[in-house]
């Protein structure tokens, strides 16, 4: 493991992920063997926007039954349960921490999902997957902890086939400092948020045409103005983003606010494609 893998791991995964959510959900009076999808959503879906942002973006895009799609940073799974479920897509997932990859296995079973999901260990710049295999590579929320973006875009261009596509959902940087700690990094030393035209450049280098650029931040601040809300009222959900998240949660809800209300980051939603 290389130190920002390392780190990483530490910084998403500080205690023992599946077993904190298997308690989670018993002290939310629900049975984990019965655990239903939308109880799941409460915390898997792990990026600004929730369930929400991931159903527009496939939406927008026509997202297809069939698709074979390539879920990079792909957390615990929410977003690929969701694209397989209620999209038809045929998903395989990759995240760099590793006790995030067992807790995509545990809760896809515990859904019901059992293997109908390949999530595997491995690093956006180097995928474990094969050249050509995917029609659609998905990253929500991922590349502000990617410092070689230029890297990430040439392994997208390497997975997709021809005419594929790429369809990202990120933080990007505005006007200011943005404030830590952050959902994505505790500190500054593992934040890489992009800037709109390094992000652009990136894919562009590698001869991928942009197809879409739309700004998703009115959607992720209405969510993280409801999550703020209910935990002030100190009656979050029992299952809420503080599942997934057990350090400092309450400071991370607050500045993924302010960074968006004071213009210091924006949430995008994008897409590129490979030429045919
Ligand atoms: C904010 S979470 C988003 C998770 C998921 N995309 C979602 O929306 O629920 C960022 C994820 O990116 C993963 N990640 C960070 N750097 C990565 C890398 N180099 N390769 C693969 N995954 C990475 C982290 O482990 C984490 O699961």
């Amino acid at each position: 493991m290389n130190d920002l893998t390392d780190a990483l791991n530490r910084h998403y995964a500080p205690q023992d992920v599946s077993a904190r959510i298997l308690e989670s959900i018993r002290a939310a009076g629900l049975d984990p063997d019965r655990l239903s999808r939308d109880e799941a959503s409460m915390f898997d879906e792990f990026h600004g926007g929730g369930r929400e942002s991931t159903r527009a973006l496939a939406r927008d895009i026509g997202l297809a039954p069939g698709t074979r799609v390539l879920d990079v940073g792909c957390g615990i799974g929410g977003p690929a349960r969701t694209l397989t479920a209620e999209f038809g897509c045929a998903v395989t997932g990759v995240d760099l921490t590793a006790d995030f990859i067992h807790a995509a296995r545990m809760l896809s079973l515990r859904v019901g999902m059992g293997e109908t999901i390949n999530f595997l260990e491995g690093s956006a710049l180097a995928l474990p997957v094969a050249d050509a295999a995917f029609d659609l590579v998905w990253s929500q929320n991922m590349l502000m902890n990617i410092p070689d973006k230029a890297q990430f875009a040439r392994e997208v261009a390497r997975v997709l086939k021809p005419g594929g596509r790429c369809a990202i959902e990120s933080v990007v940087s505005g006007t200011g400092e943005v404030l830590y700690p952050s959902f994505w990094a505790s500190e500054p030393a593992l934040s890489f948020v992009p800037s709109p035209e390094a992000l652009r450049e990136a894919f562009a280098a590698t001869g991928m045409v942009a197809d879409l650029w739309q700004d998703n931040t009115a959607r992720v601040l209405a969510h993280g103005q409801r999550r703020m809300a209910a935990l002030e009222r100190g009656e979050g959900p029992p299952l809420g983003i503080g599942v997934l998240v057990p350090d400092r949660v309450m400071e991370k809800t607050r500045n993924a606010l302010l960074n968006n209300e004071q213009g210091r980051t924006l949430a995008i939603q994008a897409v590129w494609r490979k030429p045919a």
